[in-house]
């Protein structure tokens, strides 16, 4: 792809910078190595950070297209930039747990760790100011940040995405325990998958050891945290290709079904007989 100049900055978040291009559909993602934790309350950088977690989300996002989970992802410009979909992002960060850990753990006092079933799958409100308060449905709703339909593609959405990236860090040998997706809706009004996912965004921990390979090891000041980064892009990109163990996703979203028994009464209804 011809490579598109980065005109004006458009914005500047705690870990990644957008910029125009000459297409109003188009923007360039720059990825940088300022790491933030708690809600920007503690700071730092994580030397090549940038380049991991660039690296890692232009792997993953094609690769769930191919899934069938549409993206903003357009392509790789260089080690730090990306071009995606300008789009307007949702302000509802979608958290998806498989196991108990962070907030979850000493929200309800459960031990990190613990298997989540079914996965648990939260709305928050995109607000550091406010820390990022948990939301349910209604909320989102009454407070006017999603509608209704929003909300419950964002739900099938995230559950497709976890199937996907679950078989996906089992193969790089890598036990996926929870993350955070941002969703934006294009000119077009497509809904898409926005965003980064990295190291930044998952708790990853190894599958034979459990050693923590996210920003945990920034949060947690438990040291190696650049080590970790670079670990799980290696085991990713030495993994491409592999034949990963994925319900199967097809048009009709066939196996929604299987979610949509978990998925959040939104009406407050009864649900009907099936
Ligand atoms: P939590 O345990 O802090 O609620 O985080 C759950 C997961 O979501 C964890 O993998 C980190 C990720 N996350 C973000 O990437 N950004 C955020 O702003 C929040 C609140 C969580």
């Amino acid at each position: 792809m011809e490579r598109p100049d980065a005109r004006e900055m458009l914005y500047e978040g705690k870990a990644k910078q957008v910029f125009a291009t000459d297409d109003p559909e188009r923007v360039i993602v720059r990825y940088k190595d300022d790491a933030t934790a708690f809600n920007a309350q503690k700071r730092g950088t994580v030397a090549g950070k940038g380049e991991v977690n660039n690296a890692i989300t232009a792997l993953l996002y094609p690769e769930l297209e191919g899934y069938g989970v549409p993206t903003h992802f357009l392509a790789r410009l260089s080690e730090r930039e990306q071009l995606v979909r300008r789009v307007r992002i949702v302000p509802v960060e979608v958290i998806v747990r498989n196991r108990a850990a962070g907030t979850f753990a000493s929200r309800y006092g459960v031990e990190e760790g613990r298997p989540l079933d079914p996965t648990v799958i939260e709305f928050c409100l995109k607000s550091d100011a406010l820390g990022d308060p948990p939301m349910n449905a209604a909320t989102a709703v009454a407070l006017g940040h999603a509608s209704e339909e929003e909300l419950e593609a964002l739900f099938d959405l995230a559950a497709e995405v976890n199937d996907y990236l679950l078989a996906r860090f089992a193969v790089a040998g890598l036990d996926l325990v929870d993350f955070k997706l941002e969703f934006g809706v294009t000119g077009d009004g497509d809904l898409v998958l926005a965003d980064e996912i990295s190291p930044d965004t998952c708790r990853l921990w190894d599958a034979e050891t459990g050693d923590k390979l996210d920003k945990d090891r920034f949060r947690r000041d438990l040291g190696g945290v650049e080590e970790a980064y670079h670990e799980v892009r290696r085991r990713l990109e030495a993994t491409v290709g592999r034949p990963l163990d994925l319900p199967e996703f097809d048009d009709d979203h066939q196996h929604e079904h299987d979610h949509a028994a978990l998925r959040l009464d939104l009406t407050g209804e009864e649900p009907h007989d099936a």
